[in-house]
């Protein structure tokens, strides 16, 4: 049964996984607390973080696993995309390893592994089928046809849903990352008292500057009115941002289940915890006859269990890598 160390640095989340026989033993995520005080993640910080985590993750991995470094027979790393100071931890390290064990190096994109987390744990989808990748980082619609297969439909022109929910709640004055405090405060606040700005892009293209200077112009009038605007209408200010940020991504995401016949439909990424993102799923898988998917929470945000899954395809392929290989902060498929 072949065994791989997979591992994940592309952003501020430090993980390392195990999977043996394509399926995921071990799954450690060091979070980086560093940031909060700064309001976004700042690079150089995460670099730094990355290179004091990675051993005992990987360690704790192995230990998880019950596995020594001498039964793992391939070493999957994410080469791209991601901060490029936070990518090359991580690629250093798998080369390293790759190189003292002499075992194969399997080079993973970030953005697949997302697609992949759909097949870590049942219920898995069935090709072909339709992810909607929503993160800090990126909004992406994928055709994924088999495993290695994916075509990317269409994604955003500027900030990603996260970004946009990030930035709203920063307006709001909340802490950073404010998307799950946005989610939180929805709950409670009715979604349809004030109306934003929706961004109309072609196919399916994504845009959420619109919406974003939509709400700082909204809040700067109602804050000449009355000082105590945000904080008298919290919640329903976080109902309408969420609604319309959700609404945003639903209609290009039917938009393309419809154009494609597809009824196989996932969401991953981050911003996939979101609370009214999961309901307006389920909500329309039930109308239009979906077969909805949305990986556990772990493996929604970023992880080494999904570039585990990637590798794993690859290894089966013999799909490796060049020990010269360089990680790279943007990279098509
Ligand atoms: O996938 P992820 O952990 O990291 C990236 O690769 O970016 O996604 C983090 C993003 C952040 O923008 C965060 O605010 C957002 O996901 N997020 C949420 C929720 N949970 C996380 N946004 C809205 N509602 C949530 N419940
Ligand atoms: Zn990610």
């Amino acid at each position: 049964m072949p065994a791989l160390l997979a591992i994940e640095s592309s952003c501020d989340e430090t993980s390392a996984a195990v999977v043996v026989d394509g399926r995921v033993r071990s799954n450690i995520i060091a979070t980086q607390k560093v940031h909060a005080q700064y309001g976004g993640v700042v690079p150089e910080l995460a670099s730094r973080a990355h290179m004091s985590h990675i051993v005992p993750v990987v360690e704790a991995a192995l230990k998880e696993a019950q596995i020594s470094r001498q039964q793992i027979d391939a070493v999957g790393f994410t080469q791209a995309p991601g901060l490029i100071g936070s990518l090359m931890v991580g690629a250093g390290f798998a080369k390293a390893f790759a190189q003292a064990r002499r075992i194969p190096l399997i080079a993973v994109h970030h953005m697949q592994a997302h697609v992949l987390a759909h097949f870590i744990e049942e219920p898995k989808p069935q090709f072909p089928f339709l992810c909607l990748t929503v993160s800090g980082g990126h909004t992406q619609i994928v055709l994924c046809r088999d495993f290695l297969d994916m075509e990317v439909l269409g994604e955003t022109m500027d900030d990603a849903a996260g970004e946009a929910f990030d930035k709203a709640a920063k307006m709001l004055g909340l802490p950073y990352p404010g998307g799950p405090l946005i989610d939180r405060y929805a709950h409670e606040g009715n979604p349809n008292r004030f109306q934003f700005a929706q961004a109309s892009m072609p196919g399916y293209a994504f845009s959420f500057s619109g919406i974003k200077t939509s709400i700082l112009y909204f809040l700067q009038r109602e804050q000449k009115r009355d000082p105590d605007f945000i904080q008298k209408n919290l919640v329903d200010i976080c109902a309408s941002v969420q609604q319309g940020i959700i609404r945003m991504l639903m209609e290009k995401l039917e938009q393309a289940a419809r154009d494609t016949g597809i009824r196989q439909i996932g969401i991953a990424g981050g911003v996939s915890a979101n609370s009214g993102l999961r309901l307006a799923l389920q909500k329309t898988a039930e109308v239009q006859g979906w077969q909805s998917f949305i990986p556990a929470f772990q493996y929604c945000t970023d992880n080494a269990a999904m570039i585990g899954i990637v590798a794993w395809h690859k290894f089966l392929r013999g799909d490796f890598a060049d020990l010269n290989i360089t990680p790279s902060a943007r990279a098509a498929w």
